[in-house]
């Protein structure tokens, strides 16, 4: 668990505060997403957990540590920290690279070895081909790969990520939030994830917080966010599409009658999200849709009506 309690950041004396008196809880084993314009302190609120910044006042505590306690050096060998552009060692190859905390912490080899092997498969990269293989050797995208495979590496219990997927193609980016969110169910761990993406936020946070000027101003979970914004500011942010956004939160089965469609209605997959649902439904200019398991076996229909009433 991470506890941050009226934490308070001024990188000048007397200063302004670009973080405010901020508290915020994110229990064992969820993720939470900050978002927010720029320059609202999500990063410098991050960086205070691993103890790359200081906080002027408050207190911070990571798994019943509190961090200005602990040596930060430590500290940092159980925190996992993955940012954009990755920051790979540029002459190390993949191998050291994500072997480099497990390294520190004195691994014997063949524990290294076997945990490297492990890590690669999680990620979904091919440990016959990387693991020889330079950084400038492999496209952003299986960078980013890397990048989290080494920040797992020692099994931190703890994942702080600054805009891990900012820098990939937006189809590239969905793939790997899709797959980062497959891995967490995997390996439980309590994460921090800075975005600008609202999307990225609804697709991996069990939580959102929204931050301005260096306060949280609203810390709910995606579906309250979506759908009771708490004040004009986060609806101004979250858009005058959230009712569409939220729809992803949700997938066919959340909205399915089991009833027998017409046949040549047009199919959804039981697990599509429901705003994949509505779009196919544009597509096919049909306010209902069949809705088929893995095996394409009819299941029952879904309505555009029993969409909207989700
Ligand atoms: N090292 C620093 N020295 C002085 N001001 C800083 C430093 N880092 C960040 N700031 C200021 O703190 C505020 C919050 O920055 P940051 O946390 O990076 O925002 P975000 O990640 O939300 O874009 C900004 O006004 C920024 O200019
Ligand atoms: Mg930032």
């Amino acid at each position: 668990m991470i506890n941050m309690e009226h934490v308070t950041k001024r990188f000048v004396a007397d200063g302004p505060a670009s973080v405010d008196d901020l508290s915020l809880v994110v229990p064992e084993g969820t993720t939470t997403a900050l978002i927010g314009p720029s320059g609202c302190g999500k990063t410098t609120t991050m960086r205070m957990i691993n103890r790359l910044i200081d906080p002027s006042e408050g207190k911070i505590i990571v798994n019943g540590e509190d961090v200005t306690k602990v040596d930060p050096v430590e500290l940092r060998r159980h925190i996992g920290y993955v940012i954009q552009q990755v920051g790979l060692f540029p002459h190390m190859t993949i191998a050291q690279n994500i072997a480099a905390v497990p390294k520190l912490l004195g691994w014997a080899e063949t524990r290294t070895k076997k945990r490297t092997e492990e890590l690669l498969d999680l990620v979904g990269l091919d440990a016959g081909e990387m693991l020889k293989r330079y950084p400038r050797q492999l496209s952003g995208g299986q960078r980013q790969r890397i990048g989290v495979a080494r920040a797992l590496a020692a099994d931190p219990p703890v994942l702080l990520m600054d805009e891990p997927f900012g820098a990939i193609d937006p189809i590239a980016r969905t793939r790997l939030q899709d797959e980062f969110r497959q891995i967490l169910q995997r390996v439980r761990k309590t994460v921090v994830l800075v975005t600008h993406d609202l999307d990225e936020a609804i697709r991996l946070g069990d939580r959102i917080a929204i931050m301005k000027s260096g306060k949280i101003v609203q810390y709910d979970t995606p579906d309250a966010v979506l759908s009771r914004p708490a004040d004009a500011f986060v609806e101004n942010f979250v858009g005058i599409d959230r009712a569409i956004k939220r729809l992803s939160l949700f997938t066919v089965s959340d909205a399915m009658n089991v009833a027998s469609p017409r046949s040549g209605t047009s199919t959804v997959a039981l697990t599509s999200n429901l705003r994949d649902a509505l779009a196919l439904m544009v597509a096919a200019n049909s306010d209902v849709l069949a809705v088929v398991d893995e095996s394409g076996a009819v299941k029952g229909e879904v309505t555009r009506d029993a969409i909207f009433a989700v």
